[in-house]
C-alpha cells in the first residue's frame, strides 16, 4: 500500500466507492474512528483483522444508517425497538441473533450467532453508510492493543500507509467507544460500558442490565484485559505523581499541574473528560514518561473511563 489518501465531508462517495470495492477506510463517528469494510465481503474484512493485528477471535460491529438497515441483518425486537428510538442515532450498538439472508461475512461475527450494530450519530458517518448501501464492519481504527483515536491524526500516527484512506470530520464529540447491550439472551446485558451511561439505558428498559457473565467469552469475546494500552506504564488513583511521572488530573485537585502534566476535566465533567480521554493519553504518551492518572469517580460515563483506564493499566 502506498498513500492513504485524506478525504473531508464532500469526498463520502469517493470513501464510499473505495468501500465497495473492498479497500478500508477510516471514518470519523462520534465515538472514535473507525477502520471500516465492507462487512459483506470477507476479503476486505479480513484485511481490517491483519491491518490491526487484531486477535482473529474478536467480532466486530456492523454501521448501518438507519433501523431500517439494521433490522435485515439481525431478528429484531421489542427491546431493541425501544432502545434504538431512544438512542440511535448514537453510542449504543446492540447485539442481536442473526438473520437469515443477512449476508455478513462470518469473519465479521468471528463465528456467532449474533451480530452487533450500530448507528452511529455521525452525519458524515450516515451519509456513506448510505453511500455504500449496505453494512461496514469497523472496530477502532486504531492497531489493536493500542489508544483508541479520537482524531484523523491519530489514524494516520497508527495506520498512515497501510490503509486506502481516512475520511476525516474533525475531533470525535463523545470521544469513548459505544456502551454495548446484549439483546439475543432472555434478559438484556450490559456487554461493554461505553458512551452512554447505563442508567440512561436502564430508565428506557424498565429494568436493570444484567451483568456480563465474565466466565462466558461468548457474552463478550475478545474483551483482552490489556488493552488501549500506551508504551508508557499507566498508575491510577494517584493524587500527585512521582519520580518521573506526567500526571492526568480530573477536576479539582490539590496538586498543582506542572508543564506536560494534563487535567481530563478541571470542572469535573464526566462528559468532557470521556471526550478527551484518548486524546490526552496519545499526548501523554508522546512524551514517554510513566503516567500517573487521579481518581474518576465511579458512576455514569465514569464507569466507561475506569474501564478504559483499567485496561490501560493492566499488565503486558
Ligand atoms: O464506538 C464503537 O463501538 C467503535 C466505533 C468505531 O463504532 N467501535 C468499536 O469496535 O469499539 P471494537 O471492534 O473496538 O469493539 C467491538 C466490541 C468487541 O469488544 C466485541 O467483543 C464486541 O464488540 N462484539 C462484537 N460483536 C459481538 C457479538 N456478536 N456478541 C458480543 N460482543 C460482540
Ligand atoms: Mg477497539
Amino acid at each position: 500500500m502506498t498513500d492513504t489518501l485524506h478525504l473531508t465531508p464532500n469526498d463520502v462517495p469517493h470513501a464510499a466507492a473505495l468501500l465497495r470495492a473492498g479497500n478500508l477506510v477510516a471514518f470519523a463517528t462520534e465515538t472514535v474512528y473507525g477502520l471500516g469494510a465492507d462487512a459483506r465481503n470477507g476479503v476486505a474484512v479480513a484485511s481490517i483483522y491483519a491491518t490491526k493485528g487484531r486477535p482473529s477471535f474478536n467480532p466486530l460491529i456492523a454501521h448501518v444508517a438507519n433501523v431500517a438497515m439494521a433490522q435485515e441483518l439481525v431478528q429484531w425486537n421489542d427491546w431493541a425497538d425501544a432502545l434504538a428510538q431512544a438512542f440511535w442515532p448514537g453510542p449504543l450498538t446492540l447485539v442481536l441473533p442473526l438473520r437469515e439472508g443477512h449476508g455478513v461475512s462470518e469473519l465479521v461475527t468471528a463465528g456467532l450467532t449474533t451480530l452487533a450494530v450500530r448507528v452511529p450519530a455521525q452525519d458524515t458517518a450516515r451519509a456513506l453508510l448510505t453511500a455504500v448501501g449496505g453494512p461496514v464492519a469497523a472496530p477502532s481504527a486504531n492497531p489493536s492493543g493500542k489508544i483508541s483515536p479520537t482524531t484523523a491524526d491519530h489514524v494516520t500516527a497508527g495506520l498512515g500507509g497501510k490503509i486506502a484512506a481516512i475520511l476525516d470530520d474533525g475531533p470525535c464529540a463523545v470521544g469513548l467507544e459505544s456502551t454495548i447491550v446484549g439483546l439475543a439472551g432472555p434478559t438484556p446485558m450490559l456487554l461493554r460500558p461505553g458512551g452512554l451511561a447505563q442508567d440512561k439505558i436502564e430508565q428506557v428498559l424498565g429494568q436493570t442490565l444484567a451483568a456480563r457473565d465474565t466466565a462466558d467469552p461468548l457474552t463478550a469475546p475478545g474483551q483482552l484485559l490489556s488493552h488501549y494500552a500506551p508504551n508508557a506504564a499507566v498508575r491510577l488513583n494517584a493524587t500527585s505523581p512521582v519520580n518521573d511521572e506526567v500526571m492526568l488530573g480530573f477536576g479539582a485537585m490539590s496538586y498543582d499541574l506542572k508543564a506536560g502534566d494534563l487535567n481530563l476535566s478541571p470542572r469535573g465533567d464526566l462528559g468532557e473528560a470521556a471526550a478527551n480521554l484518548f486524546g490526552y493519553l496519545h499526548r501523554l504518551d508522546m512524551l514517554g514518561a510513566p503516567i500517573a492518572v487521579a481518581p474518576i469517580p465511579q458512576q455514569g460515563l465514569g464507569v466507561a473511563i475506569n474501564d478504559r483506564l483499567h485496561r490501560a493499566a493492566a499488565p503486558r
